[in-house]
């Protein structure tokens, strides 16, 4: 009789921590990782579609004016209504060469903040309306939140947070605030991704069923550069894809990510660090690092369609995000050449289909894709394009993606990419981690809408109609 109520004891306690989270907050459901979702907390409310109140002026203060801060300080002194406000760095002499950028255009100086907590002084001025962060990612989400705290938009470079609490952090913050947190992803707004987006919302590619994307950066002649090593550091101690947001956004949003379909489940792989270790030896005297040479990453979304994403910052190749596009009725691809190919809707139907000829897989030529890509240039790019390519920004992507923040904050608009964006392509770092942690087990993304993903339908630029 004792021994039978121990096996039961004993089952019972197999059973409960089969269903209890793990200490990182996940457990395993039928050979896949599950994270727990948090409840959202009373009072909070979701911010999809949020509209604010419209501003005449768009106030703004920077945070961090590294390598990449000032391009945005410049850019936003192109913009109309704008007025910036102050400019913060934990170095002053980076604020005061920011500065510069303000006097030498006959522009007002804003206020400078420096030192460890300058950036908290910068959130806690009340005629900032929206708080523009630079810094490494290690700081994003603290800065992020006491911005929002103290009632101010934030738009925050990429990716948004590093772990999956980090994602909450933002989600429930902005929730509780019902500010705009927005992350800074450019490469939605580059000529092709945006003409290629308008074709897909047009059907020319029919349903769309697989995406791919990727950051192939090789980042030796930067490394050296980031402040405090940040940026190595980070790697060294984190395996998977941490940073995949050049490469998803584009996707997700063809994808009409949390508006009509959603991410399910990954699986990650990374090969060895050869080339990253070696630069952590010389640099950091490190004998170890994390981050494989080339990480891979396969999404799968509720209506079955799927997502390959590469990381890669450490071999020499030359620069590529992987764009491609594989629709039921189209194909798009972008490096190392631009095309697009269609069915070909002209052929004979009483030909003997000829396996020989390849050309009728062929992009299609020239004097199709010309106007092709003149006819379904983006609208809002049709308004900026001149001006975006003349003020610069990774060729003027930069430019358009300020343009679109400060117009959609003026009109009362929906940004175009929301808090549940910035969760949803920020957690691929974690999510694809665990996953080769655990012998490339398939993880599932948590539902950062909390079940709103199918509520809006379609991804869509707001304007003013
Ligand atoms: N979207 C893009 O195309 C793109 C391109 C480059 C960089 N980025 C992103 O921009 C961010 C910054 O990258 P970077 O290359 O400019 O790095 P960086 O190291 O050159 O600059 C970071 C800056 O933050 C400052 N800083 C650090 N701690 C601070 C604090 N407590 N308060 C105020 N300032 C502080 C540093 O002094 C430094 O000037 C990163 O998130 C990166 O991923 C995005």
């Amino acid at each position: 009789m004792k021994f039978r109520l121990f096996i039961l004891l004993f089952a019972a306690i197999a059973v409960l921590s089969a269903c209890g989270a793990n200490e990182d907050g996940y457990r395993i459901v039928d050979g896949t990782i599950v994270f727990d979702v948090p409840e959202r907390i009373e009072g909070q409310k979701s911010v999809l579609g949020l509209r604010t109140e419209p501003m005449e002026t768009v106030r703004v203060g920077f945070i961090g004016l590294g390598m990449r801060g000032p391009g945005a300080v410049e850019r936003f002194t192109w913009l109309d209504g704008v007025e910036i406000k102050a400019l913060c760095d934990l170095l002053p002499d980076r604020v005061a060469s920011a500065q510069k950028l303000l006097t030498g255009k006959g522009l007002p100086a804003a206020a400078e903040y420096s030192g460890e907590d300058g950036w908290k002084a910068l959130c806690e001025r009340d005629d900032i309306d929206l708080v523009y962060i630079c810094t490494g990612w290690q700081q994003h989400v603290p800065m992020a939140m006491y911005a929002m705290q103290h009632g101010k938009h934030v738009a925050v470079e990429v990716p948004a947070a590093t772990s999956l609490e980090e994602c909450w952090q933002l989600v429930d913050v902005a929730e509780q605030t019902q500010r705009h947190c927005m992350m800074l992803e450019n490469c939605v707004y580059d000529f092709f991704e945006m003409t290629t987006l308008n074709m897909a919302q047009h059907g020319l590619f029919g349903e769309i069923l697989h995406v791919e994307g990727g950051y192939i950066h090789n980042l030796d002649e930067f490394w050296d550069e980031y402040y405090d090593n940040w940026r190595l550091d980070f790697n060294q101690g984190h395996r998977g894809d941490v940073y995949a947001t050049h490469g998803l956004g584009p996707a997700c949003q063809l994808l009409d990510i949390h508006r009509g379909d959603r991410m399910t489940r990954l699986v990650s792989m990374d090969t060895k660090s050869v080339n990253g270790a070696a630069t952590a030896r010389r640099l950091m005297d490190a004998d170890t690092f994390a981050n494989g040479d080339h990480t891979v990453t396969l999404i799968q979304t509720a209506r079955q369609r799927t997502i390959l994403l590469q990381h890669n910052v450490y071999t020499p190749r030359p620069y590529s995000r992987e764009y491609q596009v594989t629709g039921t009725e189209g194909f798009a691809n972008k490096y190392p050449v631009e095309g697009f190919a269609f069915r070909p809707d002209n052929q004979d139907e009483d030909a003997i289909p000829d396996l020989e000829d390849l050309n009728q897989h062929s992009f299609v030529p020239e004097y199709i894709m010309k106007p092709l890509m003149e006819k379904y240039r983006h609208p809002i790019v049709r308004d900026i394009e001149e001006l975006a390519r003349k003020v610069g920004g990774h060729g003027g992507m930069d430019f358009i993606m300020d343009y679109r923040l400060v117009y959609c904050l003026r009109n009362g608009l929906p940004l175009d990419q929301d808090v549940y964006d910035a969760a949803e392509w920020s957690c691929i770092g974690n999510l694809s981690a665990v996953s080769i942690e655990n012998g490339n087990m398939p993880v599932e993304f948590p539902d950062f809408t909390r079940g709103d993903w199918n509520r809006i339908q379609g991804y869509r630029h707001a304007t003013v109609e």
